[in-house]
């Protein structure tokens, strides 16, 4: 199927960076309509013009997802300026690095599951109205935390299962309707995210752990999401460790367990 998200109109949230901001692009090539949201307003517009040179046109929305009134905002003035909702991009999200038995600050499971979870979980909720009056697609941004253990980052593989769980479940709801559920697992993805990260304490973690240096390429990454959700995938788990994991877990956990161990070493 070629140019599905012509003329698309798409809400993609945490569009001021990282993987949000290439799909963002890479979609405007396809001249679709986005409501770009995430906290930071300067960004977000230097993101907007980008899309807008590309061929998108934009709505900017700098609103925390943490709140769900924010949430139904974002899903009125979308439909607002736009007039429907074609396809919702629930990738927004934080992580965190470090061991349970390390963590002092335990608020840092509470924001992870509030972006990851609550949030994907309110603007999925509030625009899926509009969804099914156009046959639309939610796409997901999972990852492999979605799937497997992911020591040092309990709290975002929990906020991952849970968004896994709680999507898997709709989709089901949503026999006939037309609307497509599309969750994607990518491993490592090189967007400076581990930087991001809470510590122990809650603050930044601000430097990238090793293993996103060889990460897979925020272009890569993002052609690969429009793919499957251009296919309305049910699901999409990137690169052949992901794959073979997924017998794996069935078959042999403990090799699983011992691979998400050497992942961080
Ligand atoms: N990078 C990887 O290796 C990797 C692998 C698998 C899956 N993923 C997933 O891919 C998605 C995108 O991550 P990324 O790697 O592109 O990281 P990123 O560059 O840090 O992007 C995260 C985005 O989420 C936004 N965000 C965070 N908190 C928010 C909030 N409360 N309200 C609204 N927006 C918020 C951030 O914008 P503001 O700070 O401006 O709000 C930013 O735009 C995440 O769901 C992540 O879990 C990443």
């Amino acid at each position: 199927m070629k140019h599905a998200f012509f003329h698309n109109v798409t809400i993609m949230t945490g569009a001021s960076s990282g993987i949000g901001r290439e799909l963002a692009i890479q979609l405007s090539r396809q001249h679709a309509f986005l409501s770009l949201v995430a906290r930071r307003e300067a960004q977000l517009n230097e993101v907007a013009e980008e899309c807008e040179r590309a061929g998108g046109e934009c709505l900017v929305i700098p609103l925390d997802i943490t709140s769900q009134d924010n949430c139904q905002e974002i899903i009125s003035r979308t439909v607002r300026r736009f007039g429907k909702i074609d396809t919702l991009i629930n990738n927004a999200g934080i992580s965190m690095h470090s061991k349970v038995e390390d963590v002092q600050n335990l608020e840092i499971y509470r924001s992870i599951m509030q972006v990851n979870f609550f949030g994907g979980l309110w603007c999925t909720y509030f625009s899926l109205p509009y969804l099914k009056e156009t046959q639309g697609r939610i796409v997901a941004i999972s990852s492999y935390a979605g799937l497997f253990p992911s020591p040092f980052a309990s709290g975002y593989s929990a906020s991952k299962h849970a968004m896994v769980g709680f999507l898997n479940s709709l989709r089901v709801e949503l026999d006939g309707t037309g609307v497509s559920v599309t969750i994607v697992h990518p491993g490592w993805v090189k967007s400076g995210i581990s930087s991001r990260s809470f510590d122990a304490r809650g603050n930044s973690l601000n430097h990238t752990l090793d293993h996103e240096k060889n990460a897979m390429s925020l272009d890569e990454c993002a052609a690969r999401i429009i793919d499957a959700a251009e296919k309305r995938k049910r699901q999409e788990v990137f690169g052949s460790i992901g794959k073979l994991g997924l017998w794996l877990r069935t078959l042999a956990p403990k090799l699983v367990d011992e691979e998400s161990m050497r992942e961080l070493k």
